[in-house]
């Protein structure tokens, strides 16, 4: 019965103690190939998503666009052994190792944004860096109705990555066909803004004939803006990314420091949701890619305002997302205090119970007691009762055998009276027993030695003759088996304190004739 009060107060524990919400299960390791505004966003977007993904914990480390410390960073996810790798190579080449050694290590690898050499990773998302680079060589075409000559700078990312191939390659192809637009000067700026301002600044010095820059993205692109404006050069500008905020491409097209950007997706939610499925073992795309836009001068006003709303909109839902998780915690803290009532409450009536039943059992034993004791004093009476009866049918009994051990000794005496030879142990053989045995016997019944006794019982036989016959003294000290007279009178007269003589004269005055 106790071990079923403690087994319901344990599952009552257990279940106040287990959480509400679902908690995170898979350790996702993101390696991140840089930061910068692009990827704050895509991080955002993918910890977004794991409000939906509640089972999931990200791990994001960014490699400071340094191949050889991506590496480092995916062999240590690889030895934290976590549950699924999501990475952005900083180069495709450079970073293969590292990504084959996690997929051989049976690390799920979600390869996202930028691709990997080989085919050893589980799926891909990403935006389409051709087609990102084709639309770029379809605006430097578009270009010709404005410019004579489309004079290019062409402001490149790291060339290991494959954005930075992809778009060039893409560009390339559709600016085939255009023979105004010339590609006058190319630079290296690695993705970043400052790199592009110092690279422009030399390149526009380079090529005076130049009037477009073409940027891989809008951090290079807002880099040689500044540049041209530096060096009192209207250039047309376009960008890459796309992306709206606080120093993003959609904000600069409005300020009017670039022209254009090809938007290049970032959908981190899209990545989170792939690595879901693959860890559920559910279907998915192995091979998803982002399709990109223009957005120009017309456009960028109206994407900034919708994107403004966006944020509105994620900020209002992430207020309510944190009041619905303080009312979480206010749901909690009434459940745990629920359940701590619920536990106390089990506890009073456990103990309530045990105390009932250790009264009960109190009770229990008091009565047994007292039924017992009145047994015990019945039997005791009982027992006591037999007991005196036993001693008194012991008393009897003994006395029943002295009595009759003395009526047959004194039957024996009788018998043997006249005979001045009967002595104790002549009748301790005719009484059957020892002579000591006799002597006891007869000293605890009497009082007397049997030599005393004999001599009482001849005594007062000769008084009873004495008093009762005619006949003299000597006859009577014969008869009772004093073989002299007068040792018969000395006795007689100690025994009676009378003589012999007297006794006689005084019971049975005699007759004259007699
Ligand atoms: C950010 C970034 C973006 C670019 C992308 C390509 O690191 O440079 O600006 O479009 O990477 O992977």
């Amino acid at each position: 019965m106790k071990h079923l009060y403690f087994s319901l107060l344990l599952i009552l524990f257990l279940s106040a103690c287990s959480k509400r919400a679902e908690e995170p299960v898979y350790v996702i390791g993101v390696s991140q190939c840089s930061d910068d505004a692009w990827r704050t966003k895509m991080n955002q977007e993918m910890e977004r998503e794991l409000i939906f993904q509640p089972q999931m914990q990200l791990h994001i480390r960014q490699a400071m666009d340094n191949s050889e410390l991506q590496c480092v960073q995916i062999d240590s996810f690889i030895r934290e052994g976590v549950d699924l790798l999501i990475v952005s190579p900083n180069e495709a080449e450079e970073v293969k190792p590292a990504v084959t050694r996690a997929f051989e290590a049976g690390i799920p690898v979600v390869v996202a944004d930028r691709r990997v050499s080989g085919d050893k990773w589980t799926a891909f998302i990403g935006g389409d860096n051709v087609a990102v680079g084709q639309l770029m060589g379809e605006w430097l075409c578009g270009l010709q109705e404005e410019f004579e000559e489309v004079n290019v700078i062409e402001i490149c990312g790291l060339p290991g990555s494959t954005p930075a191939v992809g778009r060039h390659a893409g560009m390339m192809d559709r600016i085939r066909g255009c023979k105004h637009v010339h590609i006058v000067g190319s630079g290296m700026a690695s993705w970043f803004k400052l790199d592009a301002e110092r690279v422009t600044d030399s390149l526009l010095l380079l090529y005076p004939e130049a009037n477009v820059i073409v940027a891989q993205n809008d951090q290079m692109a807002q880099g040689a803006s500044v540049a041209a404006r530096k060096n009192g050069r209207k250039m047309k500008i376009m960008g890459v990314d796309g992306i709206s905020g606080p120093g993003g491409g959609i904000d600069a097209i409005v300020e009017g420091r670039i022209d254009v950007s090809a938007t290049y997706p970032s959908r981190g939610d899209m990545v989170i949701q792939t690595a879901a499925k693959i860890l559920a073992g559910e279907p998915f795309v192995r091979d998803t890619v982002l399709q990109t836009a223009l957005i120009d001068a017309q456009s960028a006003k109206p994407i900034m305002l919708q994107a403004d709303i966006m944020d509105h909109e994620i900020e209002t839902f992430y207020a309510l997302q944190n009041k619905m998780l303080h009312l979480g915690d206010e749901y909690e803290m009434q459940r745990i205090i629920i359940y701590g009532l619920v536990i106390l409450v089990g506890l009073i009536v456990m103990i309530a119970v045990i105390l009932f039943q250790v009264y009960e059992y109190r009770q229990r034993v008091r009565k047994e007691r007292e039924i017992n004791e009145t047994k015990l004093a019945k039997q005791q009476h009982q027992l006591e009762k037999i007991t005196a009866e036993l001693a008194l049918s012991r008393a009897q009994q003994q006395h029943f055998t002295e009595e009759h051990f003395m009526q047959r000794l004194e039957e024996q005496i009788d018998l043997r009276l006249s005979d001045p030879m009967l002595d104790v142990e002549k009748l301790a053989v005719e009484m059957g027993m020892s002579r000591t045995g006799l002597y006891r016997k007869v000293k605890a019944a009497t009082g007397q030695s049997p030599v005393e006794l004999i001599r009482h019982i001849r005594l007062h036989k000769a008084q009873q003759l004495l008093r009762s016959t005619d006949a003299t003294v000597q006859q009577v000290a014969y008869e009772v088996g004093f073989s002299a007279a007068n040792y018969f009178a000395k006795c007689y007269k100690e025994e009676f304190g009378i003589s012999p003589t007297e006794d006689c004269k005084k019971s049975q005055p005699r007759t004259p004739n007699a």
